[in-house]
């Protein structure tokens, strides 16, 4: 199986978003697309794609925010992580975190956060066998 962790290119789009969808049994179409195609073109996100014998086979997506809630430096967000279901457990997602936190490395930054539902488990797993931890911060939302 030949695995390579690369940047997301315009032509990942359609696979990333198939991915997704088989992610989560859903047939809606996600903001993942819109989202993609954006921060391809301002060159803004972190962007990779994991491939398997030249297919997509996951992506893991952030983004770098300039100044971040009590932070003073640059934090980086991963907004989204998926593993194609056919392919999860072959330790592709742990080089993709790898990856983009060798990248954050590369330019400087010294801090990422995300944000997982706290009844994924997997995800936890996922982001703590990558090192993140459990923050001090509680996330606060209300229905507008
Ligand atoms: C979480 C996810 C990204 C992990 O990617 P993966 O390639 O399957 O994971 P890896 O094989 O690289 O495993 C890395 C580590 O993650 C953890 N992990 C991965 N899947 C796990 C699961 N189902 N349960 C518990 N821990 C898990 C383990 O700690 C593992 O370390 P180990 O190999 O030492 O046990 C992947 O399973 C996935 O895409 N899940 C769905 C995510 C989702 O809902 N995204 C939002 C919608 S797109």
């Amino acid at each position: 199986m030949g695995v390579r962790i690369r940047r997301l290119r315009a032509g990942d789009v359609a696979a990333v978003v198939g991915i997704e969808r088989r992610i989560t049994g859903s047939r809606r179409t996600s903001a993942l697309g819109r989202y993609l195609r954006r921060a391809l073109r301002t060159r803004e996100g972190i962007c990779l794609v994991a491939e398997v014998d030249g297919e997509a086979a996951g992506f893991i997506v952030g983004d770098v925010r300039p100044w971040e809630f009590g932070e003073d430096r640059e934090v980086a967000w991963v907004k989204v992580v998926g593993v194609d279901p056919r392919h999860q457990g072959e330790g592709l997602g742990r080089r993709m975190g790898e990856q983009f936190v060798a990248e954050l490395r590369r330019r400087g930054i010294r801090r990422a956060k995300t944000l997982v539902e706290w009844d994924s488990g997997d995800l936890v797993a996922y982001f703590r066998s990558l090192g993140f931890d459990r923050s001090g911060a509680v996330v606060l939302e209300r229905t507008v």
